[in-house]
């Protein structure tokens, strides 16, 4: 007889990947990736966890390409993700905020995936606590592009080579998600059908299913927003939120929302329903958000959970990525929101 099974069974993401693995939905090669990936957010959880005690709160003291000052987490996290993924054998090519251009990854010997990631997303929160997380994209390498580089080609043939296989339009991910370092820590991700959480359970540090195919609802009333820029936004967004604000005939106005981590503002928009924005501002022309490995990845995740991902005219999506750094106006979550802010902006 086959094992029935138990009422305390519990699925951990390890037996998730094997399950999606022997159901073809995935192969062999991005299950070890995504194993990779599970690895490096839990060892990014507890460095966040300790930052106070092993004094790893601060500045590096330098910045990255973006001009940001890094925090020393950033640049940890970033070493975190990029030795995981080097280890798994199966990274071919590595994007990531804190590197200023795509990383050729030597010790890849098959599948030869290209991985995308912002290793601490929201860092500037870190030094208080609050949530930060990490984000991750997954592409297999471009066509065109595994066309023979000829002997002994240039650092510029090869980097140029990467940044083509790495500015792929979020429409071909294979695979997405991020970790949130909250109250819980939870891994988030989609492999194309649908979307799972994973929580943390520190007793053991196994991932364990703790969210079956999350739907964002199609509508809720929380915006989040950094109302700090009102005054810099164009008249039809400033007319979008005044709207939200309007009790209107029921009597309640939208609530606020905002903590200044995507992924702590984008994981409850998942869970709770609502828009988050991050627009484009006469400061900011394209907004602050990167399109590579926050708003493709988030978009996508959105999609496949019910939801919409736009710059405010197209579906995010859809862009093609022009360099690795590129940033575009976000606005994403419930479907009903989505839309109704693409009406305000038309
Ligand atoms: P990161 O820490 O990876 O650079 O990302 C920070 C982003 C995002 O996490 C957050 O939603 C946004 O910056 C907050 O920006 P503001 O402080 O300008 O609102
Ligand atoms: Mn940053
Ligand atoms: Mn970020
Ligand atoms: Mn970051």
């Amino acid at each position: 007889p086959t094992a029935k099974k138990g009422q305390y069974e519990i699925t951990t993401f390890t037996t998730w990947l094997l399950k999606q693995e022997q159901a073809g939905v995935i192969d062999g090669e991005l299950t070890i990736v995504l194993s990779s990936i599970s690895l490096a957010c839990k060892q990014i959880a507890s460095l966040v966890q300790r930052a106070g005690i092993s004094n790893l709160t601060g500045l590096q003291g330098v910045a990255n390409i973006q001009g940001e000052d890094q925090k020393k987490l950033d640049v940890i996290s970033n070493e975190v993700f990029s030795s995981c993924l080097r280890s798994s054998g199966r990274t071919g090519i590595i994007a990531s905020e804190e590197e200023d251009t795509p990383v050729a990854v030597e010790e890849s010997y098959s599948g030869n995936y290209i991985v995308v990631f912002d290793p601490l997303d929201g860092s500037s929160n870190i030094d208080a606590a609050v949530s930060t997380g990490s984000i991750f994209g997954i592409y297999k390498p471009n066509e065109e592009c595994l066309t023979d580089l000829g002997e002994n080609p240039t650092i510029d043939e090869v980097a140029q080579n990467c940044v083509v296989n790495v500015c792929q339009p979020g429409s071909n991910l294979l695979s997405a998600g991020y970790c949130m370092y909250s109250s819980s820590v939870i891994l988030v991700l989609s492999v194309g059908h649908g979307v799972y959480g994973f929580t943390l359970d520190p007793l053991y540090g196994e991932f364990v299913l703790s969210h079956e195919e999350i739907k964002i609802p199609k509508s809720g009333k929380i915006y989040s927003f950094n109302e700090g820029n009102y005054a810099l936004w164009d008249d039809k967004l400033k007319k979008y939120v005044d709207s939200l604000k309007d009790p209107g005939p029921s009597g309640k106005p939208y609530s606020a929302r905002y903590i200044g981590s995507l992924v702590g503002d984008f994981h409850r928009t998942m869970l709770y329903g609502g828009i988050y924005g991050y627009p484009r501002d006469s400061k900011s022309k394209n907004g602050k958000l990167r399109l590579l490995y926050e708003c493709a990845p988030m978009s996508y995740l959105a999609e496949q959970a019910g939801g919409k991902g736009s710059d405010g005219h197209q579906r995010i999506l859809d862009i093609q990525p022009e360099q690795v750094h590129q940033r575009v106006p976000l606005y994403v979550g419930s479907t009903e929101e989505v839309e109704k802010l693409e009406k305000f902006l038309a």
